[in-house]
């Protein structure tokens, strides 16, 4: 049987990367676009190696319209878009708010003109629980209302949810929590150009030397042990759930929706160093420093509209997520 094309942007990035493999393994084509500027050729050959297999890969720049006509052109057959593509580090956004403007909100502008003109119905958005800002309600639903960002980076996402809400088009917005780990190879994973921000990268530095020590930022808030928390899902889980997203916009006539990706669970930054240095059996070097401005105290997932809904649930465990992107350090 032919296998339906689907157009992934930013599918070298660390999430496209996985999600690539899961549409491979459940029998799509995924048609890789990236312009490497902030990933790499490396996460193409691991998808290779993991499928063992060629993958489709096109280098264009997706805020470019002459690139994506062309683009569209190659691969006439497209039936849906999953938009990775975009720059993702939040404190650069706040140094830096035109290049996260031009660059997240652009290339969605460009890619739903080009998908418009050719007649492509169906997009898949990589959005962010960074959307509810600061929840009143714990765990977080989809009904919750977009508050105030905390960064431009939390601005393009919002921006760009009600871009595709105003369009035409089918599409379902998957707003991530935090994802950790790498596919069990541990072949793929982030390549990004950034300097780390996040949590667990930052954990693998300092496992592996490349920083001496870290902080913890604050630990008075009023949560379990008085650190900030966060709910934690594992990469492959979140792949698949774009897998469950495709299936389900291309069986469905209409529709414009958005579904939490999390595990619905919050865990303490004091409690993912313990469970790193145990599993991994390390010994983290860490302080408490002050409260990072613009984090939210606590924020976790009621996913039980894409349980329901779609029939997803997280499957792999927070340990496995902790080992693997250890594993992925060490080979990067
Ligand atoms: C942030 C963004 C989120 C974005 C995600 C992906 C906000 C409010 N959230 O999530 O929208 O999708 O990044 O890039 O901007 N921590 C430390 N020490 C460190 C690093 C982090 O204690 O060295 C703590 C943070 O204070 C936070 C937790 O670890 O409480 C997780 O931080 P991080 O991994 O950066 O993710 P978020 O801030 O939750």
């Amino acid at each position: 049987m032919k296998k339906i094309d689907v157009l992934v942007t930013g599918g070298a990035g660390y999430i496209g990367s996985h999600a690539v493999v899961e549409l491979y393994n459940s029998g799509y084509r995924p048609i890789i676009v990236d312009n490497f500027s902030n990933s790499s050729i490396k996460n193409i050959e691991g998808i290779e190696q993991i499928i063992n297999n060629k993958v489709v890969f096109h280098e264009f720049d997706c805020t470019d319209e002459d690139q994506m006509n062309e683009l569209f052109k190659i691969e006439s057959n497209i039936e849906a878009v999953i938009h990775f593509a975009a720059f993702k580090a939040v404190e650069e956004s706040v140094r830096e708010p035109k290049k996260y403007y031009c660059n997240n909100i652009g290339s969605l502008e460009v890619l739903l003109k080009t998908m418009k003109r050719y007649k492509v119905n169906n997009i898949i958005f990589s959005s962010s629980c960074t959307v509810y800002g600061s929840p009143d309600i714990l765990p977080v639903s989809e009904l919750a209302p977009f508050k105030k960002a905390e960064s431009p980076y939390g601005e393009t996402k919002q921006l760009c949810e009600k871009l595709i809400d105003k369009s035409d088009i089918n599409s379902i917005s998957l707003r991530y929590f935090n994802p950790v780990g790498s596919h069990e190879t541990c072949l793929i994973g982030d390549c990004s150009a950034d300097k780390p921000n996040n949590l667990v990268p930052i954990i693998c530095e300092v496992a592996s030397g490349k920083r001496d020590s870290m902080q913890i930022f604050g630990n008075d808030y009023n949560t379990i042990d008085g650190t900030c928390v966060r709910d934690y899902i594992h990469v492959v889980d979140l792949a698949k759930a774009h897998v469950a997203a495709l299936n389900h916009i291309l069986n469905s006539k209409k529709i414009k929706t958005a579904y939490n990706i999390g595990v619905g669970k919050g865990v303490s930054v004091q409690e993912v160093v313990d469970s790193f240095e145990q599993i991994n059996d390390i010994k983290i070097s860490y302080k408490i420093g002050p409260r990072r401005a613009g984090d939210v105290e606590e924020i976790y997932s009621d996913n039980s509209k894409i349980n329901k809904e779609l029939k997803w649930f997280p499957i792999m465990s927070f340990g496995s997520a902790l080992k693997t992107a250890w594993i992925w350090e060490k080979n990067k």
